[in-house]
């Protein structure tokens, strides 16, 4: 990789989406503000300018709205377009202060530690139904993803929502087709006609989910979204459907990635595996080290709102920029031995759920599911390894995640042989 010509790196080439890893080595040593003409964007990649980044304000959050006001507010634009990016235009993740803070705090009121700790006796208990399930199909395979993370997030996020059970399937469509919104980059607005329409379907469904909830009232995040205030303030009708969107998507998406991505090192790393099965009490610590390994933030995107010099680059005003926390995760200058996993590690610093005004606010949440789960998965499942099967990583610039984790296992350890 030391020879690669810089200006052709192509973080969604195959093998760099396959591993990033060397590719963000090769920026983050020669080319650490590095502007990609392919992306037309910067990739910023050293632990202290990401740092850096995510607390300057003159690196925007907001970057629905000017892509709104560019693209989508003329006369062709396909109304469920317009009314998927107007969801989005309420997150709190795309605002800037004063409203990002306004959304923050009433959402911070809404989802407490006291929320999160809640429900950490169902993500056992549902963590193992899954295994359950995969253990009594009469095969010694499976799929940790479609099986196990992603069924298990969402049910978590769905369940403290207050989402009926009975139509938690539907999510998966919805979530899927949203994804591309998401993580599509901003790009031509044709291309998000089925993300727009699985929005639609969603917020309509969410829509009367919270007017059920509005009528009467239940112990739960949709309930406490309602009837958060601060100084008098409230969330708005559409601002609690908005904000119910963003946590199904933010609460799981991500979570099963840290998940996937955590089991797979650990498959990869016999000692680092036999370690955690030793002394489950160190899956708090393994979880922050996976996230740090094989985080699933590959990068964050800012605007410019302002002219910024950083190390003999100017990044113009309006420039879009990518900051990662993968690349910044695994840097030499902060992290002895990056590329090693090692669970005992004590490093403080942390990007992986990012830092500044907008730290992930669901990470108290993601960190009790992938520290129950992980362990849950190596214990209920003996001799678990990858099957042969090349593995799939989703083709995109801002997560990195597993498109599936086949897995093999001897047999199964029955729930009442535990
Ligand atoms: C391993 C799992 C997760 C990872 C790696 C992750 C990562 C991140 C990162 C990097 C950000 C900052 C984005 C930025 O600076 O632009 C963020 C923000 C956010 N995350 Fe997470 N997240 C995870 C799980 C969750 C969960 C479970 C929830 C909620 C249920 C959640 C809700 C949010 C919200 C609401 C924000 C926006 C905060 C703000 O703008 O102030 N996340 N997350």
């Amino acid at each position: 990789m030391s020879t690669v010509d810089l200006a052709s790196v192509d973080l969604l080439g195959d093998d760099a989406v396959a591993d990033p890893y060397p590719h963000f080595a090769a920026l983050r040593e020669h080319d650490p503000v590095h502007w990609s003409e392919k992306y037309r964007s910067w990739f910023i990649t050293r632990f202290d300018d990401v740092s850096g980044a995510m607390r300057d304000e003159r690196y925007s959050s907001d970057r629905i709205s000017p892509y709104r006001r560019a693209k989508l507010d003329g006369p062709g634009t396909d109304p469920a377009v317009r009314s998927a990016f107007g969801v989005l235009e309420n997150w709190m993740v795309f605002k800037d202060p004063p409203d990002h803070t306004r959304l923050r705090k009433l959402l911070t009121s809404a989802f407490t530690p006291r929320a999160v700790e809640r429900i950490r006796p169902r993500v056992a208990e549902l963590a193992d139904e899954l295994l359950d399930a995969v253990t009594s199909r009469g095969s010694t395979r499976a799929d940790l993803i479609s099986d196990f993370a992603y069924p298990l997030t969402a049910s978590v996020i769905a369940e403290m929502l207050g989402v009926p059970r009975e139509d938690r399937e539907r999510f998966k469509d919805w979530s899927d087709q949203i994804t591309g919104l998401v993580f599509g980059g901003m790009g031509d607005p044709d291309r998000y006609a089925g993300g727009a329409n699985g929005m639609a379907e969603l917020t309509a469904y969410l829509s009367d989910l919270v007017r059920a909830h509005e009528q009467e009232p239940a112990d739960d995040l949709l309930s406490a979204l309602i009837s958060a205030r601060d100084e008098g303030d409230a969330l708005s009708h559409d601002e609690v459907i908005s904000t119910g969107v963003l946590l199904l998507f933010a609460g799981h998406e991500t979570t099963t990635n840290l998940i996937g991505n955590g089991l797979l090192a650990l498959l990869e790393h016999p000692d680092q595996r036999a370690a955690l099965e030793a002394d489950p009490a160190t899956a708090a610590l393994a979880v922050e080290e996976v996230l740090r390994y094989d985080g699933p933030a590959k990068t964050v995107v800012r605007l410019m709102a302002a002219d910024v010099e950083l190390r003999g680059r100017t990044l113009g005003r309006g420039d879009r920029v990518f900051l990662s926390p993968a690349a910044a995760s695994r840097d030499p200058a902060v992290f002895d031995d990056p590329g090693r996993l090692d669970l005992t590690r004590r490093q403080g610093h942390r990007l992986g759920f990012g830092v500044g005004p907008h730290y992930c606010l669901g990470a108290p949440l993601a960190r009790l599911e992938a520290a129950i789960a992980i362990p849950r998965a190596l214990q209920r499942l003996p001799g678990l390894g990858l099957t042969a099967e090349p593995l799939h990583w989703h083709a995109v610039l801002l997560s990195r995640g597993l498109l599936s984790l086949p897995v093999q296992f001897d047999d199964a350890v029955q729930l009442d042989a535990r």
